[in-house]
């Protein structure tokens, strides 16, 4: 089925971190290296789809035949998904998006004053790339993740709802689990169905991810 389905879909990807700015040697960022998004994209384009992946700034190659857009801030993420989310049929936002940006990133590098104790940052919301292209019609599939330390299964459904996703990844965060590892252990969520994969590599996470959206897809 899965290789069926995936001849030549339009797959649309986010990967990795956003970095804010503080200044120009100074930012916010996490743990995300990027690799469960490009493992989607990599195993996604061996079906034989068309993959366009925005990797925030991660150290990783660009999977063979996949076309790559690097962004550094959540902002950049947004305007690139907002030029591509209409050319493709599903929409995996892998990304470990930046909820705040700093209110003014400083042009020269932030001094501190002589006997200067404690520093405060002001921060903005970010825009939610995933719930906006959630709200667009026609929109694609739209497939969120949740990365969770605890309440695992929870959370995941209330991103599902609140964000109004097609699917949900939720993401068991822990030792060699999710942010950095090369294993990974997903539960895949739609409105009313769990579907719990063991943990194995990103690849095969991947491939797994791909199969069951192609099945929920299909029998929609
Ligand atoms: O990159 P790796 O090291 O391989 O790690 C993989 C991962 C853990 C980063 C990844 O699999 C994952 O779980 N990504 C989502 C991380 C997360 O918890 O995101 P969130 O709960 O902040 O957001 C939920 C969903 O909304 C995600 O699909 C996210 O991409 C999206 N989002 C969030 C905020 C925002 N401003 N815009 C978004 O689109």
């Amino acid at each position: 089925l899965a290789n069926v389905f995936w001849k030549d879909k339009k797959l649309l990807i986010t990967a990795g971190p956003t970095f804010e700015d503080l200044d120009p040697v100074r930012f916010l960022g996490n743990r995300s290296s990027g690799k469960m998004g490009f493992a989607i994209a990599e195993q996604a384009q061996k079906l034989g789809a068309q993959v366009t992946l925005i990797a925030g700034p991660v150290n990783l190659p660009t999977p063979q035949g996949v076309e790559r857009i690097d962004v550094r801030s959540a902002r950049q993420m947004f305007a690139a998904v907002q030029q591509c989310y209409a050319q493709n049929a599903i929409f995996i936002s892998a990304a470990a998006v930046a909820d705040f940006a700093l209110a003014q990133s400083s042009e020269q590098k932030i001094k501190k004053q002589a006997g200067q104790e404690g520093l405060t940052l002001e921060l903005v919301k970010n825009p939610d790339i995933v719930a906006w292209v959630a709200e667009q019609k026609p929109k694609p599939f739209v497939v969120g993740f949740a990365a969770e330390t605890q309440n695992v299964i929870g959370y995941a459904q209330d991103k599902l709802q609140r964000k109004k996703l097609d699917m949900i990844c939720a993401n068991q965060v822990g030792e060699n689990l999710g942010f950095e590892s090369d294993e990974n252990r997903l539960t895949l969520i739609t409105a009313g169905v769990e579907k719990a994969l063991t943990t194995s590599s990103k690849s095969q996470q991947a491939v797994e991810l791909l199969d069951y959206i192609a099945e929920v897809i299909e029998a929609s």
